[in-house]
């Protein structure tokens, strides 16, 4: 009775640690501050990150992005400059090849490059006219086209997610996911 009550006190103590430092992914986010400048921040999204049981990807790292409305695919010319615009709605934004460089027209000095091996592959675009008054800058200085991929969030819902910090992710947020 007593040997059973300590091992089951052990196998509590271990893997509490483990549940309050489940893995998420983390993402860049075009968010906007409590004046309405457009700003970077590194969300860690609530969904956990697992590893799937769906055939042809069993032991993969796999995190729930939640229901989205459409996709829309995008071609940017090379050198196209799309100016200061708000994000029409919040979505999801991946890169698939190319690349482009949001700019942020409060903060002059930031800049996100935006391209297929940034940490983590996507951003989350959420500065809509609602939350920023000039939103952010999309440049695509590269001598190819760039493609993106759009896709809105159902009901225009926004992931729930804690600030990781301020500014864009960078490589110190991500670890390599294939390895979990
Ligand atoms: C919002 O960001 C702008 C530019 O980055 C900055 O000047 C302003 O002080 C910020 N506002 C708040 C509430 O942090
Ligand atoms: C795609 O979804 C967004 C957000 O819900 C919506 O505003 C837009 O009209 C949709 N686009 C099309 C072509 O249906
Ligand atoms: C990663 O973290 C280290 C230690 O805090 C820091 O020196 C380095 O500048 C960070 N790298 C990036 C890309 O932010
Ligand atoms: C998210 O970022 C934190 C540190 O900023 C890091 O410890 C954690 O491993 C990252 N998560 C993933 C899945 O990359």
């Amino acid at each position: 009775m007593i040997f059973t009550t300590k091992a089951v006190l052990l196998f509590a103590g271990m893997t509490l640690p483990i549940a309050a430092h489940a893995l998420s992914l983390n993402i860049t986010a075009i968010t906007a501050n409590g004046t309405g400048s457009s700003i970077f921040e590194c969300w860690s999204l609530c969904a956990p990150l697992e590893t799937t049981t769906q055939p042809g990807l069993v032991g993969a790292a796999s995190s729930f992005l939640g229901e989205v409305a459409n996709m829309t695919y995008t071609v940017t010319s090379a050198g196209f400059d799309g100016g200061d615009h708000n994000a029409p709605y919040n979505q999801w934004v991946v890169p698939i090849t190319g690349f482009g460089i949001v700019t942020l027209p409060d903060d002059p000095a930031a800049g996100l490059y935006v391209a297929k091996d940034m940490p983590n592959g996507i951003i989350f675009a959420a500065d809509t006219a609602d939350l920023s008054h000039v939103g952010h800058g999309a440049l695509f200085p590269g001598y190819t086209s760039t493609i993106l991929l759009q896709i809105p969030t159902l009901g225009n819902k926004v992931p729930e997610h804690t600030v990781l910090h301020a500014g864009y992710c960078t490589s110190n947020d991500t670890i390599g996911l294939a390895t979990l």
